[in-house]
């Protein structure tokens, strides 16, 4: 039987050097990441997606396990990253910090050597960005940051699958349109956007009050991020909407109180409200402007309803593209086709 086009590109992308170069590696965050692993991650995920979309079965991790661990509440990833598992071949077994007790009931050091023993991957969303650290450096496998409080890269991974999708790929267009990210652009799925975009060269505009503008280590980290790639991205915050929306190709929002920040949030909502995404704000961008969000959504905080449904195709596109950026992602790090590795 002839193999499905799609799957011998899968197979070419796999033998490339740049995702050979990911097996066995951790994705806490998107700094490590090289710009060509990016680009050809975000290749494998088109291309795990027309493979779903056309109904054929793709299993090239069968007999692998993996941990999926949640300290924080979840939809998206929790579904996405179960059923990437068994789409391919993976078995998963679902962890909740009530069970495991990650670092209370149970020393972090002692939960990665167990899981090391029995899974070849685990991902997990916990808010302690030094915990995933420590479970990384102890466990043996490689784990995925699911969401922690200063990271969200498989949200990014996502995001620019979608970007991609909507805009015919990144190389078409020079220089790059800006992307403004609105509201608190001090938050996890900024930073991670952030480093993407740097690696990949486009522009972004962070606009929020003083209050909750990126930090000066956010700037700093995605300029010289960008330098090193060579993409030439520029970072600026932008406290005034409409002066940051000008020109903007593409519009990002997310909740304004994200998960562990729920005694701020009178505080956020004061200081945010003129940051929410509506169609008199959104007149400032450019009329093909795309709009994004990672959801869940408060409809009437960050975007109100009609700007939602307006865009949900968009938004819905993301979030269905966290279950082909995280194939892809699982895929690379376990890497069935790489070569074995000299021994040093
Ligand atoms: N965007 C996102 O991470 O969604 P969940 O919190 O539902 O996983």
């Amino acid at each position: 039987m002839a193999v499905h086009p799609a799957v011998v590109r899968v197979h070419h992308l796999l033998q490339q050097p740049a995702l050979q170069a990911l097996k066995g590696q951790s994705l806490l965050h998107l700094q490590a990441l090289p710009p060509a692993s990016l680009e050809a991650l975000l290749q494998l995920a088109a291309q795990l997606k027309v493979l779903r979309q056309q109904g054929v079965a793709y299993a090239p991790l069968q007999g692998k396990s993996m941990a999926l661990y949640f300290q924080q509440p979840s939809l998206r990833t929790r579904v996405s990253f179960e059923l990437a598992a068994t789409e391919l071949g993976l078995h998963c077994a679902v962890l909740r910090q009530e069970e495991v007790g990650l670092g209370q009931r149970e020393a972090v050091e002692d939960v990665a050597r167990t899981l090391g023993r029995y899974v070849h991957l685990i991902a997990i969303r916990h808010l302690e960005d030094d915990l995933l650290e420590g479970l990384a450096q102890q466990s043996g496998v490689p784990v995925i940051n699911a969401l922690s409080r200063n990271h969200h890269p498989c949200q990014t991974l996502a995001d620019l699958q979608t970007l991609a999708e909507h805009w015919g790929g990144f190389n078409g267009q020079t220089p790059l349109p800006p992307l403004c990210f609105m509201g608190d652009a001090a938050n996890n799925v900024a930073r991670s956007l952030m480093q993407g975009c740097a690696l990949l060269g486009l522009p972004m505009v962070l606009c929020a009050p003083a209050a909750h503008a990126p930090t000066e280590a956010m700037l700093s980290e995605a300029r010289a991020l960008a330098q090193a790639a060579g993409t030439h991205a520029t970072f600026v915050w932008e406290p005034n909407p409409t002066k940051a929306l000008a020109g903007c190709a593409a519009v990002y929002t997310d909740v304004f109180t994200s998960m562990g920040q729920e005694a701020e949030k009178a505080e956020r909502l004061a200081a945010l409200m003129p940051y929410q995404l509506n169609e008199s704000l959104l007149a400032h961008a450019l009329p093909t402007a795309l709009v994004l969000h990672c959801l869940p959504a408060h409809r009437g905080e960050e975007i109100d309803a009609p700007t939602l449904e307006r865009h949900a195709t968009t938004v819905f596109d993301q979030a269905e593209n966290r279950l082909h950026a995280q194939k892809a992602l699982m895929l690379a790090l376990l890497n069935p086709l790489a070569a074995p590795k000299e021994p040093a």
